[in-house]
Parts: structure tokens; sequence; C-alpha cells
């Protein structure tokens, strides 16, 4: 049993989609959508936060979190290396090893509702721990994002394991050309993001994100935390398009880039 946390939805609350994943009537699938013409998804930056702006250091309601995030039907997750790597550490056993049914690609479904977990990792910080995911029933496979400079033996270990992965960038992931390219080969539409403060600020900084939605929660968590868009540099401005309390002092905000 998998446990909430950055690891998404507990799965014993009943609230992400649950959809079985057939494991043992595992059987290769092509990736059954490709569209001719696709758009850019929209891309939304959902975080929980403190009142100082922090995205740890405070007590989360994860069930919440996750509540609101797949509220939005997302068709994609994505997921920071340094989000998903810490959701293991924190929440499971990280010495559990794979097993031989984890080296294979689960069958996919187009009529699954749930999302692809897409995991931005251009080093290769998840080596040896996605098997960890692939397990995890509130997404419907796990899609990888890499760059030029991915070390080799990353990339061998995605492929002997039939991972999906888009490779563009050339330091680091270039994340607008990778989102278009999950557009065209996974039909996805709509993004949400399950990540802290620097992949957030990358998208914010490079005019990905369309739209902002905050869990803000009562507490100050201190200096000594990190904060979302510490790091971005360039001002913008947002427009509010919904807000609501939501009990015990949090209240979420929805804003979108205009334009
Ligand atoms: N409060 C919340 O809502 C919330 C939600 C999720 C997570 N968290 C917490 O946030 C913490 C992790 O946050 P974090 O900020 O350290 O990590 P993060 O958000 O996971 O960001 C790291 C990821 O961003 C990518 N990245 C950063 N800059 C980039 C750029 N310019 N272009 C392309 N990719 C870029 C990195 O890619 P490469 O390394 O592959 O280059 C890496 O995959 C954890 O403690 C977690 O528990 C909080």
């Amino acid at each position: 049993m998998y446990q909430s946390g950055w690891l998404g939805p507990d799965q014993s609350t009943g609230s992400p989609p649950s959809v079985a994943r057939g494991r043992d009537a595992r059987h290769r699938v092509q990736i059954p959508i490709r569209r001719i013409l696709s758009m850019p998804p929209r891309v939304i930056i959902h975080n929980t936060i403190s009142l100082d702006n922090a995205v740890i250091g405070f007590d989360i309601d994860i069930g919440l979190h996750y509540e609101i995030l797949l509220s939005y039907k997302p068709d994609a997750m994505l997921i920071g290396s340094t989000t998903a790597k810490t959701g293991i550490e924190m929440f499971l056993d990280s010495e559990e090893p794979e097993v031989p049914a984890d080296r294979h690609r689960p069958p996919q479904d187009p009529a699954d509702p749930r999302p692809v977990g897409v995991f931005v990792d251009s080093r290769g910080v998840l080596h040896g721990l996605l098997h960890f995911y692939r397990r995890l029933e509130h997404i419907r496979d796990v899609v990888v994002l890499v760059s030029k400079t991915t070390p080799e033996a990353y990339l061998a270990y995605l492929e002997e394991r039939e991972y999906p992965h888009i490779r563009c960038g050339e330091e680091r992931v270039d994340l607008a050309a990778a989102l278009g390219e999950l557009a065209e080969r996974f039909g996805v539409e709509t993004v949400v993001t399950d990540s802290g403060s620097d992949l957030n600020a990358a998208l914010m900084e490079q005019g990905i994100a369309d739209e902002i939605s905050l869990i803000v929660t009562p507490a100050i968590a201190g200096p000594a935390t990190k904060k979302l868009f510490g790091s971005v540099r360039t001002p913008r401005t947002l427009e509010l398009i919904a807000s609501a309390e939501l009990g015990e002092g949090r209240v979420h905000l929805r804003y979108r880039f205009p334009g």
C-alpha cells in the first residue's frame, strides 16, 4: 500500500480515480493517440503554500491538495525529479527493489481517465527509482523528459524498462518543446504540476504556465524553506479567476496569465 505524500493521493481515501491496472494481463500497446494538429497543453501550476509563500516546512493537507489537483481532470501530472525523489524517501522504503513485473510498461487503454505521470529528469536522478511510480494506481503511465546531456546509462535504463521518454533540450529539458510533443504523442491537453518551487519557477519564467492554483494555508514556515517563485525574475500581473474558502482557514485561489 502506498501512502499519501508527494507520491500522489492516498489510495485508501478513494480520492483519485481508481482504475485497475491489470498487471497480469500485461501486453505492449502502441500509444493510441497521435493528433495531426496539436495545440500546446494548458498548464496549471498547483501548489499548497504557507502565508509566507513556502512549499515545505508547514502542515500540508495532502488529501485536499490532490482533490483539487485532480478536479482539473489533468491528462498529465508534471513532476520534478527532486519532488519525485523526496516523495520516495519520505513515504516509502526506498530500498524496496524492482521486481521483474516492474520492467514492463502496463497496457494502455485509451479510455483510461487517469493522468500520465510525466517526470522531468535530465540528470537521471530517478535512475533505479521509477518502479515506485509505475506501481502507483493514480497514474496510468510513466513518461520521462530528458535532455541531450542525460547520462547514457539512464537512457538505457529507460529503454530496457519500456519507459516512454522524450529527449529535447541541451543541458536541461526544453519544457515548451517537450510539452508540445506530449500533446502530439499522448493527446495531452491539460497538465497540472505536482512539483515544488524550481520546476514551477521555470514554467513561469519561460511563459509556459497558463494558470496558477494555490491552496493558501494559515501558517508561517519561516526563512529556512523554499519559497514558491522565489527565483522568478520577470515581473508578471495575473487575473483572479476564482476564490473559495476551504475551511480551517485555507483559501483556494486561481489566477490566469492574461493573453
Ligand atoms: N507545497 C506543494 O504544493 C509542493 C508540491 C510538490 C512538491 N513539494 C515539495 O517541494 C520540494 C521540491 O521542490 P524543488 O523546487 O526542490 O524541486 P522540483 O520542483 O521537483 O524541481 C526540480 C525539477 O525542476 C527541473 N527544472 C528546474 N529548472 C528547470 C529549467 N530551467 N528547465 C527545465 N527543467 C528545470 C529539474 O530538472 P533537471 O534536474 O532534470 O534538470 C528538476 O526535475 C520537495 O520537498 C517537495 O516535497 C511541495
